[in-house]
């Protein structure tokens, strides 16, 4: 009894040194090491989807701000041997149709291909198996709805992560990081496809389009490498939508996720068809990165959310404090955002706060 009394001493205390109170909030939102969180709101919850090498877990809150005494649950424990059992990245939780998809990258054997797989590409080539795949259930929330397994999602067995689901008035279409051929390793690019259903593509390969290469020196690694394209990414695509004036962008990660330069740029779609790259302007400077002067860094793979009550706009992303510990720095924050006069998101400096709670937060 004493050594409860005592914890909860303690964690009321530590609790006060966080400058943590109803009104506002700091970062992390979660106390342990995790990256790529994807969030939505539904029926007053939160929902928080994450991976842990073979599994795809859930968690609820009612607050977007503290996710240390959430409920969770097991989604989905990938069976052993298949293509889809290891490795398991950045899933998300979408609501289309009527029904409820999840959408996840994964490997076969942890990212380790023979050596005959191997020796083909230009480089070290450990994600050459990752695909994309997806999982369907039927429910009123994701909460009480029962996944499994659905289908992998084609990208012409090549290396595809990240992927995401695009919703336009032409149709649905998915956006993926991807290489321009099997084995290059390097650069990772943006692809879109046009789909069918959330689990058919219907483009064939001859119409994959890239809609992003890293060709700007911020998103080379280190900044403005110029012998190679080793490090050269773009990944974590998100779909955003401006609710006033409904321009359409792309939210995406660049450089590398294991550094302190990994940062989210923006493509905005200025025509009308997503399929064609000249539809799509990307912004020539990042919209979100590294703040040293608060030790936030490698801020990325971010995901959107409303507040409570609906009228502000949060991101949610992974960060580091310590940009020399590479992945396993990486936690989740959330900050509030707002949209510029041109309509593009206007993000804030990542930090830690404190910050005032999401608007309608109990
Ligand atoms: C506050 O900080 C303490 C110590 O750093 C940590 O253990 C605790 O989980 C934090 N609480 C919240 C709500 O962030
Ligand atoms: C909560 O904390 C903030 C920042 O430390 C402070 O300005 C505010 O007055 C506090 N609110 C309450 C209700 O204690
Ligand atoms: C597993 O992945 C390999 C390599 O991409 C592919 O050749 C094979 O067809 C896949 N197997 C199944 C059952 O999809
Ligand atoms: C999910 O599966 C559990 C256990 O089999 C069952 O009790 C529950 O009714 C199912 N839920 C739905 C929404 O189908």
């Amino acid at each position: 009894m004493l050594k409860l009394l005592l914890t909860s001493l303690l964690a009321t205390v530590a609790w006060c040194q966080n400058n943590t109170n109803s009104t506002t909030f700091t970062n992390p939102i979660l106390d342990a090491e995790n990256a790529d969180p994807w969030v939505i709101r539904h029926d007053d919850w939160y929902y928080l989807i994450l991976s842990d090498y073979d599994k795809i877990s859930l968690s609820r809150s009612r607050v977007l701000t503290n996710w240390n005494d959430a409920e969770s649950k097991l989604l989905f424990q990938a069976p052993p041997g298949l293509n889809y059992s290891t490795d398991i990245w950045a899933p998300e939780v979408h609501n289309l149709n009527g029904a409820w998809y999840i959408i996840f990258t994964a490997d076969p054997r942890a990212d380790s291909p023979p050596p005959e797989v191997d020796m083909w590409c230009e480089y070290s080539c450990p994600a050459v198996h990752h695909r994309m795949y997806v999982l369907e259930g039927h429910g009123t929330s994701p909460w009480t709805t029962n996944f499994t397994y659905k289908s992998q999602l084609d990208t012409y067995d090549q290396f595809a992560i990240d992927g995401t689901y695009f919703q336009h008035s032409s149709g649905l279409y998915h956006i993926y990081s991807c290489w321009y051929r099997q084995y290059d390793a390097w650069p990772a690019n943006l692809c879109i496809t046009k789909l069918e259903n959330p689990w058919t593509v219907s483009s064939p390969f001859s119409e994959r389009q890239i809609i992003s290469v890293p060709s700007l020196p911020w998103e080379k690694t280190p900044y403005g490498r110029a012998s190679n394209d080793r490090l050269s990414s773009n990944e974590g695509p998100e779909q955003l939508t401006n609710p006033t004036t409904g321009q359409q962008f792309v939210i995406f990660s660049a450089a590398r996720s294991d550094n302190r330069n990994y940062c989210l740029a923006m493509l905005e779609l200025v025509g009308t068809n997503p399929l064609n790259p000249a539809d799509w302007r990307k912004h020539q400077y990042p919209v979100f990165y590294q703040n040293p002067e608060e030790q936030a860094y490698g801020v990325g793979h971010a995901s959107f959310v409303k507040s409570p009550d609906g009228t502000e706009d949060w991101i949610v992303y992974h960060g580091m404090k310590d940009p020399l510990n590479g992945w396993s720095a990486r936690t989740i924050r959330t900050q509030k955002f707002t949209w510029n006069e041109d309509g593009t998101p206007n993000f804030p400096k990542p930090g830690y706060g404190p910050y005032t709670v999401p608007s309608g937060q109990a």
